[in-house]
């Protein structure tokens, strides 16, 4: 019988402090590599945006680290055509597949299937056969989503479309997007806590307000990412921009990468 994963409060959402993005990123790729040497064949899902560029950046430089790695999109930008520059996908084509240098699948959700709704089934029932997830690397949205599990008066579980928030529409991602997608795809709230281990990534001055409700600990749809507090093996890694002088938490400095 596995062990059950006891919550231990004194542990839990803890924030690892590094000085500067750049020292963020590194920890997170070596965090991310002593995942892999240990299951190398590990699902990733993976989160686009501009806090986990550089990290997915270093480990793509070291292509045997991901040799057998799988790799799921958390979200992507509906109504998008799948080769416009802004889509999950053409990030992580540039970003991870292009390095890798050979066919590698990108498993996950299409920025334009033919019925969205059939699109977010497929992807519950790939998860069903290939899953769990061994690490889900999450960013925080300035207004605490999750990928597209925005803020709201409830949370849905399972893969689904989602209504763009004000917050996602103003993403930088879509700076340079041939169009404006007209909804969001992403996993659910569930999948992401069935997760074995989930990696936070918190980097700017900007998710200083949102950070700061989170580590708050009140756990509410209004801050998705409060709902990280229901899984007992987050690692939550963020700069000292982020985290702020001000904040009233013990934070241990990031020294160590691997725990
Ligand atoms: C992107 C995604 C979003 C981002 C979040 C933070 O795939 O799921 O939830 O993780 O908006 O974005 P950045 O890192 O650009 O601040």
């Amino acid at each position: 019988m596995p062990t059950p994963l006891v919550p231990n409060p004194d542990r839990m959402l803890k924030p690892k402090v590094s000085p500067d993005h750049e020292s963020l990123s590194r920890h997170a790729a070596d965090w991310l590599a002593a995942r892999l040497r240990a299951r190398p064949d590990a699902l990733l899902c993976l989160a686009s945006g501009g806090t986990p560029t550089r990290t997915y950046e270093l480990l793509a430089s070291q292509p045997q680290r991901l040799r057998r790695a799988r790799f799921l999109k958390l979200d992507e930008w509906g109504g998008l055509a799948m080769n416009d520059p802004a889509t999950c996908e053409s990030y992580f084509r540039r970003l991870l597949l292009a390095p890798l240098g050979r066919a590698h699948r990108l498993h996950g959700l299409r920025s334009r299937p033919a019925d969205p709704e059939t699109e977010c089934r497929e992807v519950r029932a790939w998860l069903a056969v290939n899953g769990p997830i061994d690490v889900c690397i999450l960013g925080l949205g300035v207004n605490g989503h999750l990928g597209f599990n925005e803020p709201a008066a409830a949370l849905q579980p399972f893969a689904h479309v989602a209504k763009l928030s004000a917050a996602s529409l103003n993403h930088g991602m879509l700076s340079n997007a041939r169009n404006r997608p007209s909804y969001g795809l992403t996993l659910g709230m569930a999948d992401l806590l069935a997760s074995r281990e989930i990696l936070l990534l918190v980097s700017g001055r900007h998710k200083r307000a949102v950070l700061r409700r989170l580590l708050a600990g009140t756990v509410t749809p209004r801050l998705p990412a409060s709902f990280l507090w229901l899984h007992p093996r987050v690692t939550l890694l963020c700069d000292e921009a982020a985290l702020g002088s001000s904040v009233a938490v013990a934070a241990d400095t990031a020294s160590e990468p691997e725990e």
